[in-house]
């Protein structure tokens, strides 16, 4: 028996507030080009969950080492997860920066100890990481967590609300600050939008 699957919507444009990015120098030309990878992550997202609505893979096929099912699921992690991620990138962008706001700001001094030594982890977090620095809060001990992301399926623990997503593969800076991603964090610190961190927040 097969359903209708039910699809993510293909993002046709970027939320305007991450323009104002240009003035700490994250070009329009980055966000540009970046617009086209989220939306492939979406496509590619769609393409999956059509072949398992449609049960084009035969599940008695199913084998660890390869098959078509374990292609699917396994990407399927890379796919939705690239196109969540960006989602919270493009959507966490063009405010104000600085120092945090709201509960957020509460949660990340019970967490860290102050806002100064998040900031410190948060840049160390994007600097060991090859693709994302995650920002999740943690239902399990309601505390907030900085996590590593090397592609869009990895490091996150279960259980845990993503808020802030910054992303660090060099698509995201290469154009405007070649290999220095330092520089790159440094701007981004200065256009996080608080208060739609603060919205992401459980209730
Ligand atoms: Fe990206």
């Amino acid at each position: 028996m097969t359903m209708e699957a039910k699809l993510v919507t293909v993002p046709e444009s970027l939320p305007s507030n991450v323009y104002n990015t240009e003035r700490v120098g994250i070009s329009k030309a980055t966000h540009d080009a970046h617009l086209t990878l989220w939306q492939g992550y979406a496509k590619k997202t769609n393409e999956i969950r059509s072949a398992l609505a449609a049960m084009e893979v035969d599940p008695g096929s199913a084998n660890q080492i390869y098959s078509q099912m374990r292609a699917l699921k396994v990407n399927y992690a890379f796919a939705y997860g690239g196109f969540i991620n960006h989602s919270v990138y493009f959507n966490t962008m063009g405010g104000e920066g600085g120092e945090a706001t709201g509960a957020v700001a509460d949660l990340i001094k019970e967490s860290f100890g102050s806002f100064e030594r998040w900031v410190a982890d948060w840049k160390a977090t994007g600097i060991a990481g090859r693709g994302w620095a995650y920002l999740a809060y943690d239902h399990e001990e309601q505390r907030v967590h900085n996590y590593i992301g090397d592609g869009q399926d990895t490091f996150p623990a279960w259980n845990n609300t993503l808020l802030l997503a910054m992303d660090v593969y060099e698509h995201a800076y290469f154009l405007d600050f070649q290999t220095a991603r330092a520089k790159y964090i440094d701007a981004y610190m200065q256009v996080i939008d608080w208060n739609a961190v603060n919205a992401r927040l459980p209730k």
